[in-house]
Order: structure tokens, then sequence, then C-alpha cells
């Protein structure tokens, strides 16, 4: 059987890596969520004083860009790779609003990205992958076998996260989080190195009234039938 690389970009919040996990599993595929490496490294610069409310040490972090190791581990229990920051697990840590609101520039910095994508590239030269990000199918894997586009509208995206963030024990508002879908929605797709956008030759796919078991039908449909053929 052919092995495929399966590209699923899309705006924050269009639950693009549940169902990639799901495929991934269905097809045994290695999963990777790019968004987690970007969030990694927001982390690293928040946890390193190189951003804040009133600062951004931009120059600062590209020196530092060699002392950010990423790496998945498959967690059995959860039955996903969770990111680790130098040995450390920050799966769960990457997720608050925080890191959130300082993704979308720490994305921007095109050595950021570089690194990131060179890290991306090794990790699917084998193919059998599913990766969800932003600019997966237009810049990581142009030649992606198959590639999704993922869109729901803002306040769908927004209450699904609010609703995520209520469950893991998060204090904040709907307002909130959906002034950050928009905000990340516009940094992403006008920064200038990469920015979000569909994909020529990627399947869209407006997932606002679809249930999960729908999507993941759909995305199998499509997948086997290139791997099959
Ligand atoms: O998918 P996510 O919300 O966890 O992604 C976090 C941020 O990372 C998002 O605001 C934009 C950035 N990102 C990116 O620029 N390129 C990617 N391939 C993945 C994420």
């Amino acid at each position: 059987m052919n092995k495929i690389i399966i590209a699923i970009d899309g705006f924050s919040s269009t639950g693009k890596s549940t169902i990639a996990k799901q495929l991934a599993k269905k097809l045994n595929y290695i999963y990777v969520d790019t968004g987690a490496m970007y969030r990694a490294v927001a982390y690293f610069a928040l946890e390193n004083n190189l951003i804040g409310e009133d600062f951004f040490h931009t120059e600062k972090l590209i020196e530092k860009l060699d002392d950010i190791n990423i790496a998945f581990k498959f967690n059995e229990d959860l039955g996903f790779a969770e990111v680790y920051l130098n040995g450390k697990n920050i799966e769960k840590a990457i997720r608050t609003l925080e890191v959130s609101q300082y993704v979308s520039p720490i994305a921007t910095i095109s050595e950021v990205r570089h690194k990131l994508v060179e890290q991306q590239q090794l990790m699917g030269k084998d193919k059998g992958i599913v990766m969800d990000g932003r600019d997966i199918g237009t810049v990581v894997f142009p030649d992606a076998e198959l590639k999704i586009f993922m869109t729901a509208s803002a306040e769908t995206r927004a209450k699904r996260r609010y609703k995520e963030l209520l469950e893991r024990g998060h204090n904040l508002s709907y307002d909130d989080v959906l002034e950050n879908v928009t905000t990340r929605d516009r940094i992403d797709s006008t920064r200038e190195d990469s920015p979000l956008v569909k994909a020529e030759d990627a399947i869209e796919i407006d997932n606002s009234d679809l249930t999960i078991d729908e999507q993941l039908e759909t995305l199998l449909n499509l997948a086997n039938k290139i791997i099959k053929t």
C-alpha cells in the first residue's frame, strides 16, 4: 500500500488536530501537531523572559534558537504523541491563553519558521504522516498527496475553544477567547512569511455543522482513494 502525506491546514480552533489525530490512528500513521511546535517556542520565550506584555526580544530569541529542542513522544495511554521542550513534557503548559496570545507573533519570525519547517520536513521524509498547521500544504509539503483546508465560522471556533478551556479548568470569558481567535486569524493570514492561505489543490471542508465522525469518514474516504490507487 502507498504511504502518503496528508496536510491539514486551516484557521485556529477549526478542530484540525482532533480530526488529524484520529485519522492518523485509523491509518496507522504518525501524527504531528505543528502548532504545538510554534507554541513550544512561545513557551520557551516566555520562560526565558524574551517576550512579555511590553517587550519582545526577537533578536535574543533568534540567538537562542539552537537551545530549543522540540521532540514528540508517543503516550500509550493517551494514544497520541505529546510535545517535549528540552526533555520536559509541555503538552499541557502550551495550551494556556497566555501562550495562545504570544504564539502568532512568534510564528511571524522567519528564523523560527525556518527551523521548525526543516524539522517537520525531516519527520515526513518516509511519508505515512498526518501533519496539521497553517503552511503544511503550501510550504512544508507542497507535494503532499492529500491537502485539506478546514474552515468554520469564528464564533463556532471560539465556542469550541472556550468549552475546551473551561473543561481544562481555565477561568476566562468567551469574549476573550473570541478576541484571541480573530486576532490570531488576522496575524496568521497577513504575515509576510508563509501566511495562512488555502493551497490551490487543497480540498476545503467547512466543519461548522459536521460531527467529528462525519469529518473523519470524509477524510478517510479521501485518503483511502489515494492510498489504494
Ligand atoms: O494550531 P495552533 O492554534 O496550536 O497554532 C498555534 C499558532 O502557531 C497559530 O496561531 C499560528 C502558528 N502556526 C503556524 O504559523 N504555522 C503552523 N504550521 C502551525 C501553527
